[in-house]
């Protein structure tokens, strides 16, 4: 009942290029398949510097900005687009803090990261940048809405 009275959100999830290099897709999939998330959209890609400058536009006047776009083009991300109730603040939990060594063990950073400008992992942070986020990383005809009516627990 409470679940049903909640918003089905969706996050932008993307595993950035260290986290490809080291090996932690599956690893980072892995964590949200189990927690019980629901996927609709996965892919290898090589981003472009304006799309990385797009993405992190509200970070432009930042100085760190510049080697932020140079690493997140650096080689190759996994993008998702993860839904569920509760997905943009429960993977900001998975993920843990920006910066790793802040970062709880157990979480996605705490455990696998060490550096701020090496964290392998996004995720989106409120639901609007979610929309906005998937929107601009995915075409249309890359979303799938698939219904789990054999596993009711995703929902
Ligand atoms: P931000 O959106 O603040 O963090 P998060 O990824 O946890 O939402 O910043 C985006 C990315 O910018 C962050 O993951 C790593 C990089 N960054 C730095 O390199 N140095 C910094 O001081 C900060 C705050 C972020
Ligand atoms: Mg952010």
């Amino acid at each position: 009942l409470v679940a049903s009275l909640e918003q089905v959100d969706e996050s932008y999830i993307m595993v950035k290029p260290d986290g490809v290099q080291r090996g932690f897709v599956g690893e980072i999939i892995s964590r949200f398949e189990r927690k019980g998330f629901k996927l609709k959209g996965l892919k290898l890609f090589q981003c472009s510097k304006e799309l990385a400058e797009e993405h992190y536009k509200e970070l432009k006047a930042k100085p760190f900005f510049p080697k932020l776009v140079d690493y997140i083009t650096s080689g190759p991300v996994v993008c998702m687009a993860w839904e569920g109730v509760g997905v943009v603040a429960s993977a900001r939990k998975l993920i843990g803090s920006t910066d790793p060594l802040q970062a709880e063990p157990g979480t996605i950073r705490g455990d696998l990261a060490v550096q701020t400008g090496r964290n392998i992992i996004h995720g989106s942070d409120s639901p609007e940048n979610g929309k906005r986020e998937i929107a601009l990383w995915f075409n249309d005809g890359e979303l799938v809405e698939w219904n789990p009516a054999q596993a009711p627990w995703l929902r």
